[in-house]
């Protein structure tokens, strides 16, 4: 049976959590979560983290399964560094606008255009143009990365612009940016944000620099999602905007429940409107089949993983360097 059949199928009578907890066991598997998915599914897994924490977590478990709830270029990454395991995704069809926006033939085609630049890609892009690249980023990592490349090493920064855009502002370098977008972070409002900050002076806003610069200028705080988590629970403030997908707020209701947080708004004044559609399609149901079925599956061509994983252990590598020590020198151009 397929997945998505056992959605339609009856799930009358069976306790989800419990179901859930008893074939993690069954299966030796890992339930890995971002802090995007719904507090349920962070409430379940056994380790909730960010893009950089979850590769790290994926390539080193050693489980038989990993469960990923996220979205699918994450489960693919925890594929490529843990060829062995079995990874599943809850929901196949949890994409993300980064990686849409940046299909292979036509990232390859900006390569071979420029072709004295080295290709630093966020890690939200599909295995075929990770395997297209030099070294992979995190939005926790890539400042740490760049510090490691000389500064007259051209670089092409995909595909994230505003992410691109606001590490070229921060280490002062000039790279070329692929025009991608998180149509999450997209939709927050710079002026619906300033009449927030009015509301409340004196709240720090901490954002995901997957915004755009607009909403940057106005931010107290600017990191990935383990970032801002980390800066809010260190808060001394009673009120704390936050301008990111709103379920990591589930993790910091739950370390500081005296605390206010409040979603960054979208043009209608709302701040529910930043849900990550994506990351939704992943439900405490879906987990439990794709458990039950071992399905979703994440399955990759060899030659693509290796590529691919190339790639990755540099980022892994440059990640976890001890920096200041001298840099480790340019990885090798591989436009051709
Ligand atoms: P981080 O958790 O690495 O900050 O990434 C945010 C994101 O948008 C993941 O899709
Ligand atoms: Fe992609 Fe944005 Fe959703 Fe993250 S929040 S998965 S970047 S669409």
């Amino acid at each position: 049976m397929d997945a998505r059949d056992g959605i339609g199928g009856s799930l009358a009578g069976v306790d989800i959590k419990d179901e859930i907890n008893r074939l993690r066991t069954e299966r030796n598997a890992v339930i890995l979560a971002h802090y995007y998915q719904e507090p349920e599914i962070q409430d379940i897994a056994d380790f909730v983290g960010d893009s950089l924490d979850l590769s790290r977590k994926a390539a080193e478990t050693d489980a038989d399964v990993i469960a990923f709830c996220g979205v699918r270029f994450m489960a693919e990454t925890a594929k490529i560094l843990s060829p062995e395991k079995i990874v599943i995704l809850p929901d196949m069809n949890a994409g993300c606008s980064l990686e849409d926006s940046c299909p292979p033939d036509k990232f390859k085609e900006f390569r071979d255009a420029h072709p004295d630049h080295i290709a630093l890609t966020y890690i939200n892009c599909s295995a075929a143009v990770k395997a297209l690249s030099d070294i992979i980023v995190t939005s926790s990592s890539a400042e740490k990365i760049l510090s490691q490349i000389p500064m007259d090493q051209k670089i092409i920064f995909a595909p994230d612009k505003h992410l691109g855009g606001y590490m070229a502002r921060k280490t002062g370098r000039d790279m070329l940016l692929w025009p991608g977008v998180c149509i999450v972070h997209e939709a927050f409002s710079e002026t619906e944000l300033l009449k927030l900050k009015a509301k409340h002076p004196g709240a720090p806003v901490l954002a995901h620099p997957e915004c755009p610069a607009a909403i940057l200028d106005h931010a107290d705080h600017i990191g990935s999602t383990s970032s801002i988590l980390a800066e809010a629970k260190a808060t001394e403030s009673d009120t704390v905007i936050v301008a990111t997908e709103p379920h990591i707020m589930h993790q910091m209701e739950k370390a500081l429940p005296e605390v206010t947080f409040i979603g960054a708004p979208g043009a209608d004044g709302n701040c529910n409107c930043n849900i990550c559609p994506y990351m939704a399609l992943n439900t405490m149901e879906k987990l439990y089949i794709a458990l039950r079925d071992l399905q979703p599956r994440i399955e990759m061509d060899e030659d693509l993983r290796l590529e691919a994983k190339k790639s990755l252990d540099r980022m892994l590598e440059m990640a976890s360097a001890t920096v200041g020590m001298g840099d480790v020198g340019a990885p090798p151009v591989t436009g051709d």
